[in-house]
């Protein structure tokens, strides 16, 4: 046996365990929380909760999917932040506890990190292709939009980032707008393939350099459908797919003018992509043209790697380990962390 991580995530409202050993998948358990369900939106308190009552079965099923037991674990990796706090403490400290009675190195994760990284974690028997450094990632999630040049596995440089709402946020609260239950992206994103991406057109931002802005598009989607439900009540529905696939236009366009913009500035050709928007489907079709107009090595993340998972955290807390990058006890976790 290799270098063997136990990955734990829990920043928001799934529960996930994984363990990789030298870098190849061995399992990734995810248990999400239907519980919100009903409610338009994560409950913080109620995810906490779920995590509590998940967390020991996911790591067992985790280790049983795995084949190893705790004492062949050689660390334990988990989120420390971005996420909810009392989410991120549940995974805090089962790791803390099972760092403890292993007696074994505890190594903190940035979750955003995680996301960048997915794309190293291999799989037996495949032909595993990864990004070379320096890559350039696109890193779009429902907190964050940002642009980050990774100059190795663990040193990485931000050039551009959201001055205020993120791209998922743009998604998600526009589709609020026009009825959509939450999160609305994927909904958005569905409708979006039977629409006409030009029936409308909204504002772009006017941002300077390689920063995003979300919040005016937000601003002028609402009075757009505003005012058109003023003229037609059944607007919303008679227009549903082109409402939603102009939408999504929209959001790509903002999106990959300033990715574009930052791979002719650094010059960097290898490019990925990260987070939970990564599944939107029209952006991956973008990135796929772009990446044969401009050259680029593309490398997309399997879906099952766009959202939360304890994979890309094993995989993470794989290279910290390899740099002796470890934590101590008095760790706690932070709501709020930048990469
Ligand atoms: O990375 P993530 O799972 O959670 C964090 O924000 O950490 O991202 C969730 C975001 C939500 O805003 C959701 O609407 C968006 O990703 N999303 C999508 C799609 N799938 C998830 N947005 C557009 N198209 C999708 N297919």
């Amino acid at each position: 046996m290799g270098r063997i991580i136990l990955g734990i995530e829990s920043s928001c409202d799934d529960t996930s365990a994984a363990v990789i050993n030298d870098g190849y998948i061995l399992s990734n358990i995810i248990a999400n929380q239907d519980v919100h369900k009903s409610y338009g939106g994560v409950v913080p308190e109620l995810a906490s909760r779920a995590h509590q009552s998940n967390i020991i079965p996911v790591v067992d099923k985790a280790l049983k999917a795995a084949n190893v037991k705790p004492e062949d674990i050689d660390a334990v990796a988990f989120t420390r932040g971005p996420g909810l706090l009392g989410s991120l403490l549940v995974g805090t400290s089962f790791a803390k506890g099972f760092a403890l009675a292993q007696n074994i190195p505890l190594i903190e994760i940035n979750h955003l990190h995680g996301h960048i990284l997915a794309h190293f974690i291999k799989k037996e028997g495949e032909e595993n292709k990864e990004p070379t450094f320096p890559f350039l990632a696109l890193l779009v999630s429902g907190g964050n939009s940002q642009i980050v040049v990774m100059k190795s596995h663990l040193e990485m440089e931000i050039i551009g980032t959201t001055i205020d709402d993120a791209a998922g946020e743009a998604f998600d609260k526009c589709a609020k707008v026009i009825g959509l239950p939450y999160p609305g992206g994927p909904l958005v994103d569905k409708y979006s393939k039977m629409g006409n991406e030009n029936a409308f057109t909204f504002n772009k931002p006017r941002i300077p350099e390689l920063n995003y802005s979300f919040s005016g598009l937000k601003t002028s989607f609402l009075y757009f459908v505003r005012d058109r439900m003023k003229e037609n009540p059944k607007f919303i529905e008679e227009n549903m797919y082109d409402i939603c696939a102009s939408l999504q236009k929209t959001i790509i366009d903002i999106l990959m003018d300033k990715f574009i913009k930052a791979s002719k500035q650094t010059g960097i050709k290898e490019i990925t992509i990260a987070g939970g928007v990564s599944a939107n489907s029209g952006l991956r079709e973008r990135l796929k043209q772009e990446a044969e107009k401009r050259g680029w090595n593309l490398f997309i993340p399997e879906f099952g790697y766009t959202t939360d998972n304890a994979a890309m955290i094993a995989i993470t807390g794989h290279y910290k380990y390899l740099k002796g990058e470890f934590t101590t006890q008095e760790v706690a976790p932070m709501a709020r962390m930048t990469l």
